[in-house]
């Protein structure tokens, strides 16, 4: 293993609160070590040991790698002309999913693959180092087996979402489809899956058709995740939290019940202000959640719908302007936020023996990620072994971007 030094950190985020100052665990003219897996050693730069190589952080700020806990990021097609016609006006309704399921059903296994790694890049370049990925757009069983394999082959972090809508084919027979989600396609996609997702929202599944299907995902050992309270208060995060779900999705729309029921929970808000932005929804309440003591993480929601994003700096930006959260929370809630989503303590903090995943900036503080919005100032990432999954991504993903 090679041992690196990165020295002369103006501004060192390591979001343990042991090492430096605040939740954000900050650190002025600091330096760390790391080996090719994990963070050994963090201090001021003055007193850095020796190591095999030297990187000169030049007084710039450092972060944890983002942890981006939502993504749809296997698909094909695009929609923009549903975003033209929500800018003048036209409401979002999850209608168009199924344009993204045909053009998904029809394409090839390699154009999905390509097109995957195309985002997964873009999110790397944009200092993601931790990407869930959900199925959701094949529903079917041949088709979500094979959007989770392809998943498989670049994340750690699959999500099975059989449950995104009821696809036309079952529009006379809902029953029917819930059946078959809980049944044989939980079945084929539950042993390559860690998490369960569903949609529980207007013009998806109920939250009867939902927790029927939760219920027989967690029976199939997977862990919980829910779509909840993006177009209404319908019900979706009273459920998440009743399920012990890691996160509850979009909360665009919440009763203080909600708020109340999220504060008395392990249950994380994880808040898209990404499709907030595209569907021109009332952005969610950051600022509420927080002050009452919610857990919250931010994430892309990555997707031909909602929130063609790969930019977690542009979330950022969003989070701050638009959902009032401060910087410091907000850069929490893109990193160790998002691991909390992911149930993971190892990733999105660079206190001793977190992963080595690693964003230095082009900036002497990080809140430049608000700041200068539109501009990547993310100069270099460092992605440690063996965070991606094993095939051959694995291999290429691992090690550092420079001028990402
Ligand atoms: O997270 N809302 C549900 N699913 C996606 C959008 C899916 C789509 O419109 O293609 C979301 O916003
Ligand atoms: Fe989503």
């Amino acid at each position: 293993m090679t041992t690196r030094v990165i020295k002369n950190i103006g501004e060192l985020t390591t979001n343990d609160p042991t090492v430096g100052t605040g939740a954000t665990g900050r650190l002025h003219d600091a330096a760390m070590v790391i080996d090719d897996a994990h963070v050994l050693w963090v201090g001021p730069n003055a007193q850095a040991p020796a190591a095999d190589e030297m990187i000169d952080a030049q007084e710039s700020a450092v972060i944890p790698g983002f942890v981006d806990s939502h993504t749809h990021l296997v698909f094909a097609g695009e929609r923009s002309g549903e975003f033209e016609a929500r800018m003048s006006g036209t409401p979002y309704d999850g209608g168009g999913i199924s344009n993204t399921v045909a053009s998904t059903r029809a394409a090839s296994s390699d154009e999905l693959r390509r097109s995957t790694e195309k985002r997964l890049r873009e999110l790397r370049g944009g200092g993601a180092t931790t990407v869930e990925i959900k199925s959701g757009y094949a529903l079917n069983v041949e088709g979500e087996s094979r959007l989770i394999d392809i998943a498989n082959e670049f994340s750690d972090e699959v999500t099975f979402l059989g449950a995104h809508v009821v696809p036309e084919e079952y529009a006379r027979d809902r029953e029917g489809y819930v059946d078959l989600v809980r049944g044989s396609m939980l079945a084929t996609c539950a042993p390559k899956s860690k998490w369960a997702d569903v949609f529980c929202d207007q013009g998806a599944f109920d939250v009867d058709e939902s927790r029927a299907i939760l219920t027989a995902a967690k029976s199939a050992g997977l862990q919980l995740r829910v779509h909840g309270n993006q177009l209404g208060t319908t019900g979706g995060v009273a459920l998440a939290v009743a399920m012990d779900a890691a996160s509850v999705d979009h909360c665009t729309f919440l009763s203080d019940d909600d708020v109340d029921q999220l504060c008395a929970s392990q249950t994380v808000a994880t808040l898209l202000p990404g499709a907030d932005f595209s569907t021109r929804a009332d952005y969610s309440s950051a600022r509420r959640l927080r002050d009452r003591g919610a857990i919250v993480a931010l994430a892309t929601d990555c997707n031909p719908g909602t929130s063609y994003v790969t930019s977690m700096p542009f979330v950022l930006a969003i989070a701050v302007r638009d959902m009032r959260m401060d910087f410091d929370d907000a850069l929490w809630s893109a990193t160790r936020g998002g691991a909390a989503a992911l149930r993971r303590d190892d990733v999105g903090h660079l206190g001793v023996g977190a992963r080595a995943d690693v964003v230095i900036l082009d900036a002497p503080r990080a809140v430049h990620l608000a700041y200068r919005p539109g501009t990547s100032i993310v100069r270099r990432v460092i992605v440690a072994e063996g965070n991606w999954s094993s095939a051959s991504w694995s291999s290429r993903a691992h090690g550092t971007i420079d001028d990402a």
